[in-house]
C-alpha cells in the first residue's frame, strides 16, 4: 500500500475510533506528519490530560504512552509498536530507588519522567527536561534525589545550587555527542548557534550556547535570529525544525545520535494499532493511582 493509501486509512480509522494522534519530536518524519500534535514530553502529556478524545494513540516509547495512562486513566491509550522502550527508563527499578531513599531520608524524590510507573509510584514528583530546574527549586530541603538520568541530574544542580544525590542512568543516544563533536561542528558552521539537550553529558552542555528541551528547540529555532543552528540531540527533530523553519540550517551535532526506540513506529504499525486496538497500556491500580499523583503533582500550576 502506498504512503498516500496508508495515511488516508489512519485517518478514517482514528475518525471512527475517535481518537487523537500524538508524536514525539523524535518520531519519524512520515510519523510526525499524520499526528494531530507533535511535541515534547511535557507538551504531550499536558495534551493527553486535556483532550477529549477516547483513545490516545502514543507515537513514541512506554513510558510516554504510560504518563498519558496515569493522566487519564478512563481512556484507552494504544503503544503501536509494544517494543518501543526507553533505556534511560529500565536502568532504575522500585526496589533500587527505595534502597536510595532510604540512605537519604529527608531528600525529597524527583523523578525524570523517563521512567517506569512503578519508579514515577516510588518517587514524590516527576519532571521532564522541560520544568526539571523550576521542579528540584521548589524543594525547600537543600538536599534532593534525582533519577535516572545523571546528566539531567547534574545540570539541574548546577543551575540550583541543590545537592542532588544522582543515579546512574543516561540515555545512550545523548551521551554519544562529544565536545570533539560540536568543535568541529562550529568549525564547519563559523557563527552557528549550538543547542543541546540536558541529557547530553556535563563536557557538551558545558560549551553549548543553549540547553534545552526538544520542544523549547523548537520554539528557539523559530524565534532565534541565527541562520544556522547545531543541534545536539535525537536527529529526528531535524525533520520538524526544517519543516518549520524553511530558510533556516539544522545542522545535527552528531549523526550517530539515534534512538533505535523511537524509530519503531511506522505508518503500517501506527494503522494497524488503530485497526485492531493495539497495544492498549494497562496499569495496575495502586501503581496507577501513586504513580499518577506524581505525574499531576508535576502539572500542578506554579
Ligand atoms: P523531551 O521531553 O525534551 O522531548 O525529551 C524526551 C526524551 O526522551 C529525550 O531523550
Ligand atoms: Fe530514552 Fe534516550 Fe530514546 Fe529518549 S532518546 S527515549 S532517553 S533512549
Amino acid at each position: 500500500m502506498g504512503r498516500e493509501d496508508l495515511t488516508a486509512d489512519i485517518k478514517r480509522l482514528k475518525r471512527a475510533r475517535n481518537a487523537i494522534i500524538l508524536a514525539h519530536n523524535y518520531q519519524l518524519g512520515e510519523v510526525q506528519d499524520v499526528a494531530d500534535l507533535v511535541g515534547d514530553s511535557l507538551e504531550l502529556s499536558r495534551e493527553a490530560a486535556a483532550s477529549d478524545a477516547g483513545v490516545i494513540v502514543f507515537c513514541g516509547v512506554r513510558f510516554m504512552a504510560e504518563t498519558a495512562k496515569l493522566l487519564s486513566p478512563s481512556k484507552t491509550v494504544l503503544l503501536p509498536e509494544a517494543r518501543a522502550g526507553c533505556w534511560m527508563a529500565d536502568m532504575i527499578d522500585a526496589p533500587g530507588l527505595m534502597r536510595l531513599r532510604s540512605e537519604h531520608p529527608d531528600a525529597p524524590v524527583v523523578c525524570y519522567v523517563n521512567s517506569t510507573a512503578e519508579v514515577k509510584a516510588a518517587s514524590d514528583v516527576c519532571c521532564t527536561s522541560a520544568n526539571a530546574e523550576r521542579i528540584v527549586a521548589s524543594f525547600k530541603e537543600p538536599e534532593v534525589i534525582f533519577v535516572p538520568d545523571r546528566n539531567l541530574g547534574a545540570w539541574v544542580a548546577a543551575r540550583t545550587g541543590k545537592r542532588v544525590v544522582l543515579w546512574p542512568g543516561y540515555c545512550l543516544s545523548h551521551v554519544r555527542i562529544l565536545p570533539e563533536d560540536i568543535e568541529r561542528r562550529r568549525r564547519e558552521h563559523p557563527g552557528a548557534t549550538v543547542m543541546v539537550h540536558p541529557e547530553c553529558i556535563p563536557a557538551v552542555t558545558a560549551v553549548a550556547d543553549f540547553v534545552l528541551s526538544t520542544g523549547g528547540m523548537v520554539r528557539f529555532a523559530a524565534q532565534s535570529g541565527a541562520s544556522t543552528l547545531i543541534v545536539g540531540t535525537e536527529i529526528g527533530i531535524i525533520h520538524r525544525l526544517e519543516k518549520e523553519n524553511p530558510r533556516k540550517t539544522f545542522v545535527p551535532a552528531s549523526e550517530a545520535a539515534v534512538c533505535p526506540n523511537m524509530k519503531l513506529t511506522s505508518l503500517e504499525s501506527l494503522r494497524d494499532s488503530l485497526d485492531r486496538m493495539e497495544h492498549a497500556i494497562e496499569i495496575d491500580g495502586s501503581v496507577l493511582e501513586r504513580a499518577s499523583k506524581s505525574v499531576r503533582r508535576m502539572l500542578e500550576p506554579k
